[in-house]
C-alpha cells in the first residue's frame, strides 16, 4: 500500500503502534573512533539462532547511518524497567549523546557499553538492506549478556513496563 498524505501515514503508524515491542539503545563509534554513536530503537527483532542473527532498521535521514555499515560492530542493549530516561535521551538528536551519561568507553569491543540493562547483544553488522525511508541492519550477534530485570516496554506510542 502507498501511503501519500501526512493523515494515512500518522492511521498506520497509530495501527503498527498497538504492537508492542521492547526497548533498545544501540552504540557504535564513528570511523575514526573520535566521536560516540547511540540511539533509541524499537525496530529491533531476533532472526535466528544458527546462525545468530537479529535485525532493527534505522531511519534514511539519521546521521548514524553510516556508522552501521558493514563490518561495523555495535551494542545492542536491551533496556531495564528503569531506563525510560536513557531511552528519551538517546531518541533526542544532540551533538554528544554520551555527556553526562555513565558508560564505559569502548576498548577491546568497538561500541560504548551502558551498564543496568536487561540484556546486552555484541554484534557486527552483516548486511544494510535499504527498505523505504529505513535501512534494515542485519546483524551476527558475537556474544551476549542477560539480566533477570524486568525490560521496558514501548507500545501506541508510551513506555510502559510489566
Ligand atoms: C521508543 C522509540 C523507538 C525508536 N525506534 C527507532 C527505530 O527503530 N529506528 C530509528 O531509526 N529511530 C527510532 N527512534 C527514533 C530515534 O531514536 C531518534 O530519531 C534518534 O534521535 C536517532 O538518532 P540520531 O540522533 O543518530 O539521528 C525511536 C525513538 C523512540 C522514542
Amino acid at each position: 500500500m502507498e501511503t501519500t498524505s501526512a493523515q494515512e501515514k500518522r492511521a498506520l503508524r497509530d495501527a503498527l503502534g498497538s504492537f508492542s515491542t521492547g526497548v533498545t539503545v544501540i552504540t557504535t563509534h564513528d570511523e575514526k573512533g573520535q566521536s560516540l554513536i547511540g540511539l533509541t530503537v524499537n525496530s529491533f527483532s531476533s532472526v535466528s539462532l544458527d546462525p545468530p542473527l537479529v535485525l532493527w532498521s534505522i531511519a534514511n535521514h539519521s546521521p548514524s547511518v553510516p556508522h552501521f555499515s558493514v563490518g561495523r560492530q555495535q551494542a545492542i542493549h536491551v533496556l531495564s524497567k528503569d531506563q525510560e530516561a536513557l531511552a528519551r535521551h538517546f531518541a533526542t538528536p544532540q551533538a554528544d549523546k554520551f555527556s553526562g551519561v555513565d558508560h564505559q568507553a569502548p576498548g577491546d569491543f568497538g561500541a560504548p557499553l551502558i551498564e543496568g540493562c536487561s540484556a546486552r547483544f555484541y554484534c557486527v553488522t552483516e548486511s544494510v538492506v535499504p527498505a523505504g525511508d529505513h535501512q534494515i541492519i542485519l546483524a551476527r550477534v558475537l556474544r551476549y549478556e542477560s539480566e533477570p530485570v524486568a525490560p521496558l516496554l514501548f507500545v501506541r506510542g508510551a513506555f510502559a513496563t510489566i
